[in-house]
């Protein structure tokens, strides 16, 4: 079905994987519109809880856009495969209802790095590596890279990475936050997993209000606050809403419907 992914659905996990190994899973114009299929069909597909994207192999995750294909842009060229990408995959990642967790098995680089910043949040491997080297090539990043970057890690060392191409690892990239979690690379996709069956155990239409009013405030949205409050209400008509309440009052574990 897809010519540079390899998918799986098991217990409600879609695992999605970009395989194109040899060229560092580089984007090119294949992949992000694989890309833009696979998450519809994460937006469609009701047996899809939760989502994992990774890269093929154990050197990246992404290494970028594919520099192969830009000799050929203009100015409108350029302009166009940014916009493009953003609205068919990064905003899509971003906005979808249900958690899309990144899973960095590698080299996060430029193209690479906005992917998984566009991912709900993102654990990493030991060995993986974080950075915007755009200047490198007389570019800035495309793929919303100057905005997620600044709200994730902030200003001043959003600037220096984008400055100095610098790539920050695992570790780092911890502390900075742009990591939750650091794993050998052999527990990656196994602690992964564990992170998303949790998530799975909790109320679906609460998790798609969270992930909504939370991008809201990572973009300083003016009415966030007001936002909250009307969500906070819409919950109290979903079935889950009386679920969980009535189970924790008669101390039981809730079972969540997504209704
Ligand atoms: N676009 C296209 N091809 C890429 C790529 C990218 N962003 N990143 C890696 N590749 C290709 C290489 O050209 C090479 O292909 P080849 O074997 O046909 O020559 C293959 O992937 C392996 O990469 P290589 O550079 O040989 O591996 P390395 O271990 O020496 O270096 C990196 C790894 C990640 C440091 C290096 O590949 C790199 O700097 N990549 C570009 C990163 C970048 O600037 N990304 C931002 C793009 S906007």
């Amino acid at each position: 079905m897809y010519q540079t992914l390899l998918t799986e659905l098991s217990e409600g996990i879609f695992v999605i994987t970009i395989n194109r190994p040899d060229k560092l899973n580089a984007l090119n114009k294949d992949v992000i519109e694989d890309l833009s299929k696979a998450i519809d069909e994460v937006y469609k597909n009701d047996e899809i809880k939760t989502v994992i994207l990774t890269g093929a192999g154990e050197k990246a995750f992404v290494a970028g856009a594919d520099i192969s294909e830009f000799t050929s842009l203009d100015v409108n060229g350029g302009e166009a495969l940014a916009k493009k990408g953003q609205e068919n995959v990064f905003d899509k990642i971003e906005n979808c209802p249900k958690p899309v967790i990144a899973a960095v098995n590698g080299f996060a680089l430029g193209g690479g790095c906005e992917l998984a910043m566009s991912c709900h949040f993102r654990v990493a491997s030991e060995n993986a590596k974080f950075g915007q080297p755009e200047v490198n090539l007389g570019l800035i990043p495309g793929y919303g890279g100057t905005q997620r970057l600044t709200q994730l890690i902030g200003k001043g060392k959003a600037m220096e990475l984008m400055m100095t191409a610098d790539m920050v690892g695992a570790e780092e990239a911890k502390s900075l936050g742009l990591v939750n979690h650091v794993f050998p690379i052999a527990d990656l996709l196994a602690e992964t997993k564990k992170i998303a069956q949790k998530i799975q155990t909790k109320a679906p239409i609460a998790i798609a209000k969270v992930i909504a009013c939370v991008n809201e405030a990572a973009k300083g949205d003016k009415d966030g606050f007001a936002k909250e409050i009307k969500r906070f209400g819409e919950c109290f008509s979903t079935a889950d809403m009386r679920e969980g309440t009535t189970a924790f009052l008669e101390k039981r574990k809730a079972s969540f419907a997504g209704k």
